[in-house]
């Protein structure tokens, strides 16, 4: 059985305790499932130089990537704001390049909202080899 929206939501937030975020305040944490069955968590880590900064669902992203996953199924985001936090552009371009299928789960005030990247992301790049 795979994990349910409200237990990724909790990994999520439990990844965000982790957040490097001490020019903005601003506290993301994210948690994505693989086909594989596995989670990867992820939160936003920043940097003095502030263009350097990196968000929560990269990080959980490229963490999973590196250990060998390529596909996904859904991903939670939350954030300090306890408002739904859409994931960035760049974000929405580099989840697009793994899943274009993927369930987007976030949360505002202990209730679960659900989107998905297609939703939110009709149209992304893809380079094909001619
Ligand atoms: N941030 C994320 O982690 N994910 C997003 O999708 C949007 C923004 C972070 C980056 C920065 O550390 C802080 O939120 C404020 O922009």
């Amino acid at each position: 059985m795979s994990i349910s929206d409200k237990e990724l939501i909790k990994l999520a937030q439990k990844a965000m305790g982790n957040a490097y975020a001490p020019y903005s305040g601003f506290r993301v944490g994210a948690a994505i499932l693989a086909k594989s069955g596995k989670v990867y968590t992820g939160c936003n880590v920043e940097n003095s130089s502030y263009g350097l900064t990196v968000c929560a669902e990269r990080v959980a992203v490229f963490k999973a990537v590196s250990e060998g996953e390529k596909e996904f199924v859904k991903i939670a985001i939350v954030s300090s704001a306890r408002k739904k936090t859409f994931p960035c552009g760049a974000c929405r371009q580099v989840l697009y390049e793994f899943a274009d299928e993927l369930e987007i789960i976030l949360e505002e005030n202990g209730e679960i909202y659900k989107t998905t990247l297609k939703e939110i992301f009709p149209e992304g790049f893809k380079f094909r080899k001619k």
